[in-house]
């Protein structure tokens, strides 16, 4: 019996729960957008705890199924493999750097605020420019990683999808900045 396809469904299935994660973060953070009142900025960053457990599991599970797949099966020598890998570790270390303390601040600010209209100084952290705009970059980034390992792409390939990635990224961010 061949262990292979179950550690490509693990594989699939952290990619899923990665996508299930990113598209809710897009959701939460347009619905606090939205609201109006204190009591829906507490509902929706209760969902956000969701996140807090589903991102590191899928991200575990991308990682440790795509080393064995990668020992295992297809070696190092590949560009698809190795430029996925990076885009992971990039992910993993710009969200918490970017997201982090501006998630944090709007937590903080909804801890403190009282019940009725939304105050100034919660608005002000939920419509962060930079949070609003690096939200939709993780999704482009796990996209291109899709992209990659299906076409199983050579350097040129993979340089292709990742200057695609780049320039939507950039143009998502330079209009999100704007509205
Ligand atoms: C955001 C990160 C990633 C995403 C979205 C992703 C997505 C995918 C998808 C959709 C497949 C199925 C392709 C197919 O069967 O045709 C796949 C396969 C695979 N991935 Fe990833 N992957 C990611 C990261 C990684 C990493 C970090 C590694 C290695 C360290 C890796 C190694 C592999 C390998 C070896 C396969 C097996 C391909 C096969 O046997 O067909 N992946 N990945």
């Amino acid at each position: 019996m061949t262990l292979y396809p179950y550690t490509l469904l693990m594989h699939i299935m952290g990619v899923i729960g990665l996508f299930i994660a990113i598209s809710l973060e897009m959701i939460i953070l347009s619905r606090l957008r939205a609201a109006k009142l204190t009591a829906q900025v507490h509902e929706w960053l209760t969902l956000g705890r969701v996140i807090d457990l589903l991102l590191p599991i899928s991200a575990a599970l991308i990682l440790i199924s795509g080393l064995v797949l990668t020992f295992s099966v297809w070696g190092w020598e590949h560009a698809w493999i190795e430029l996925s890998l990076g885009l992971l570790v990039l992910v993993g270390i710009l969200s918490p750097v970017i997201n982090g303390p501006r998630l944090k601040a709007i937590h903080a600010e909804a801890k403190t605020a009282p019940e009725g209209e939304i105050p100034a100084s919660l608005r002000k952290a939920i419509a962060n420019p930079v949070l609003r705009a690096y939200v939709p970059i993780p999704g482009l980034i796990a996209l291109g990683a899709v992209g990659m390992m299906v076409l199983k792409l050579d350097w040129l390939g993979s340089g292709i999808v990742l200057a695609l990635v780049l320039i939507a990224s950039l143009i998502i961010f330079a209009i999100s900045r704007k509205g």
